[in-house]
């Protein structure tokens, strides 16, 4: 008791210190002032601040967003709960957003915004999700992304419970490939919504969730630094487009342990201005295999370096171990080692695509990505007999810059 006492105790002063102003939080700043408690305000424009209520009083630093009003029905929209809970929560060192089991909260696209204080988690041991398909969108709301932490320092997001894309729409909408009348594809606007996204954050972690039906990509990371994702579970129909598994972007110091990806699209890819970038004991299921790029787009300069690609198990997949670049770019791609990996059933098994382009008869162009120290050790298992095993080098016109 008396501990427990001593730890509320420095929970609130830690809550009463935060002055830090959290603009980019509401589209309405009206609408969340509830619970009396206005941490996250600069204290001169307001009264003084309540304490955050913590949910459990043997646990002073949890902040259950049942505890805040979420219902957890499968239909609120329990939008509000969790930006309470996250900015309690938040305020306070080790504060634990807590999402509990046996629940199914609603959310409608939000900017979750830090840095929190030290020690920060989001706990997600029931299942969280966005409204079902683009009917229920909110008007106002990004089409682009849903859960968004932005400028986090220090955050680890797990549990036992499931991000549940309701993607299906999504994924019918007749601008996505092939899903028009009679097989066709209108054209757009096309936005769907990445599922997690973390942006210009650092020091963040991703473990234990299982993540699925994404209408986009599932997990995305970029302008973060410091990346440790571990024990995922991502689960999306073979035939879902652009569900790439986790895509990162300018991010460095990146570590994918221990995951299970299956899904429509890339399995995990690389996009420009990524480097030490760690791989290792993942299984890929029936997407389009891992990916560096694709690099270079509209003439863009591109770098990407230091990437291992190890213990990796790929089956039923498009592609296998990927570096693909548009011609006519910059930079450079180097440093990239791909070790044991087996794969199962794939048709282009290793491939350097250094003309990557959607329609047939892309301009020639006289720059490309500089691709070099590349290096293949012990990849083995099976193809799909309709491309066989070969590295296939489709170099830009008039340069080719490969060394393997
Ligand atoms: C789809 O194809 C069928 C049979 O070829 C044709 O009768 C129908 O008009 C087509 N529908 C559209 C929307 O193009
Ligand atoms: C590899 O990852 C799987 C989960 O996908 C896990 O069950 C297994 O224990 C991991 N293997 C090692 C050697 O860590
Ligand atoms: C390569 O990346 C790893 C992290 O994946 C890092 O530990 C290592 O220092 C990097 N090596 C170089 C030479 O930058
Ligand atoms: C690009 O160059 C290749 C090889 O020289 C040639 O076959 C192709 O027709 C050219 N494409 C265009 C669009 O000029």
């Amino acid at each position: 008791m008396g501990i427990a006492r001593q730890l509320l105790f420095i929970c609130v002063i830690f809550s009463l210190s935060n002055v830090e102003g959290r603009t980019h939080f509401h589209k309405d700043k009206s609408k969340h002032t509830d619970k009396g408690t206005p941490v996250g305000l600069p204290p001169e424009s307001e009264s003084p601040a309540d304490p955050p209520i913590p949910s459990d009083p043997n646990n002073p630093c949890v902040f259950d967003v049942t505890s805040f009003g979420a219902v957890g029905d499968g239909s609120t929209d329990d939008t509000e709960a969790f930006t309470s809970a996250w900015k309690a929560a938040c305020a306070v060192e080790s504060g634990v957003l807590y999402a509990p089991a046996d629940y199914e909260f609603t959310i409608t696209s939000t900017i979750f915004s830090g840095p929190c204080k030290p020690g920060f988690v989001f706990q997600l041991d029931g299942v969280l999700m966005p409204p079902s398909g683009p009917d229920c969108w909110p008007e106002g709301d990004s089409k682009k992304q849903w859960l968004v932490f932005y400028r986090v320092d220090g955050m680890t997001f797990t549990g036992s419970g499931t991000i549940e894309g309701n993607g299906e729409q999504w994924w019918e909408l007749p601008c996505k490939p092939h899903r028009g009348p009679n097989g066709s594809t209108l054209p757009g606007p096309c936005d769907s919504p990445a599922l997690i996204r973390f942006f210009m954050s650092v020091n963040v972690e991703v473990i234990g969730l299982r993540i699925q039906n994404s209408p986009q990509f599932h997990l995305k990371f970029d302008g973060c630094e410091g990346v440790l994702i571990e024990d995922l579970s991502i689960d999306s129909p073979a035939l879902s487009p652009n569900t790439d598994g986790i895509h990162v972007q300018d991010t460095k110091y990146v570590g994918i342990y221990n995951s299970m990806i299956a899904n429509g699209d890339d399995c995990i890819s690389i996009g420009p201005g990524c480097s030490d970038v760690d791989i290792n004991n993942v299984t890929c299921l029936h997407g389009h295999g891992i990916s560096i790029g694709s690099l270079g787009v509209h003439n863009s300069q591109a770098c990407v370096s230091n990437i291992s690609v190890s213990n990796t198990y790929i089956k039923d997949s498009d592609n296998g171990v990927r570096i693909k670049t548009w011609q006519g770019g910059m930079g450079s791609v180097a440093g990239i080692r791909f070790e044991n990996i087996e794969m199962d059933n794939v048709k282009n098994c290793i491939i350097i695509d250094q003309y990557y382009c959607f329609t047939k008869g892309c301009r020639n162009e006289t720059s490309a990505v500089y691709v070099s120290d590349v290096s293949y050790k012990n990849i083995k298992g099976t193809y799909d007999v309709r491309s066989p095993p070969s590295y296939t080098l489709l170099p830009a016109a008039t340069q080719s810059h490969v060394q393997i």
